[in-house]
């Protein structure tokens, strides 16, 4: 009802589908949102997934409509904004946002979750949540200040204040920004790029950078090499590098993900 899921050759695309509420990510939506990823995940032919919304809303952020009459035990009981939000980052497939117009607080959040950020010129993000008298919760305090340095991220979060989507690509937040009318076509060239590479590996590359955040240097690297070495014996692996030798494009044919790696 919220969202809406199409599969494309490789790539799971997931489209937010609340327009009237600018796509706010209410309850129902988190946990349709689970589901696909559920879906996309155990389905072999997906080697990558993409998330997006309208063209002028990502999501507008949590459902202020649905949380304005909660209060704390409701909340506390249920652990409110955990369901949805916390699959997304347990996902191992690489995924990609592809953002236009309004990603606020959860909105953002969920943006900062994603491995790469594809972003319109019209691309606007921003964690008011300060200003409707509340604070992220789904990571925005945390995350966001890994990824843009302290000084940036605590001058969003303490002001509410918008920033477009030139100083979130100088600030670290996105990784390309392209014109607002070429958004779909140039993700599906990037999602169907990604989605023909080995899905093995990419797995490792993605669960490799993001541990990066909670591992000592030493430790990240030793766990690095162990994963290097282990693409070693992946047929892909002989395929990508007989190919290159042979002057010839390769023939990939695992999508499958590791399993409790
Ligand atoms: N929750 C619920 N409904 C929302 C919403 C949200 N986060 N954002 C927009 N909407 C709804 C509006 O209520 C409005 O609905 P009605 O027509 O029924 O009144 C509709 O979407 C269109 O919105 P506006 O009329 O406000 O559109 P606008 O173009 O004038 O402004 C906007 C757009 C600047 C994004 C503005 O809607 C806005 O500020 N939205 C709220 C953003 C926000 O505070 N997000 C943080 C939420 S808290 C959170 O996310 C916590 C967390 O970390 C998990």
């Amino acid at each position: 009802e919220n969202i809406l899921v199409k599969q494309k050759d490789n790539v799971g695309l997931i489209t937010f589908n609340r327009p009237k509420a600018l796509n706010a990510l209410c309850e129902a939506l988190m946990i349709e949102l689970t589901s696909a990823l559920d879906d996309y995940e155990a389905n072999e032919q997906i080697g990558c997934i993409v998330l997006t919304g309208s063209e002028n809303a990502f999501a507008a952020g949590a459902d202020v409509k649905e949380m304005q009459p909660k209060s704390f035990m409701d909340v506390y009981k249920r652990n409110f904004i955990t369901e949805g939000w916390e699959r997304l980052v347990k996902c191992r497939k690489p995924v990609i946002a592809a953002v236009s117009g309004y990603a606020l607080g959860g909105g953002c959040e969920l943006v900062e979750m994603c491995d790469i950020v594809l972003a319109a010129e019209n691309a606007v993000f921003g964690h008011p949540e300060i200003r409707v008298g509340t604070m992220p919760g789904a990571g925005g305090t945390q995350r966001l200040p890994r990824l843009l340095g302290m000084a940036k991220a605590l001058d969003l979060l303490l002001t509410g204040r918008r920033m477009d989507v030139r100083e979130a690509e100088r600030s670290g937040l996105v990784s390309r920004v392209v014109p607002t009318d070429l958004l779909l076509e140039e993700g599906r060239k990037l999602v169907a790029d990604i989605a023909s590479l080995p899905g093995e590996v990419l797995t490792l590359i993605k669960h490799n950078a993001r541990s990066s955040a909670n591992l000592t240097l030493n430790e990240g690297l030793r766990k690095e090499r162990d994963a290097f070495h282990y693409t070693l014996s992946l047929p892909d692996r002989e395929e990508g590098m007989r190919a290159f030798l042979e002057k010839r494009p390769p023939r990939f044919n695992s999508l499958s993900i590791l399993k409790d790696r």
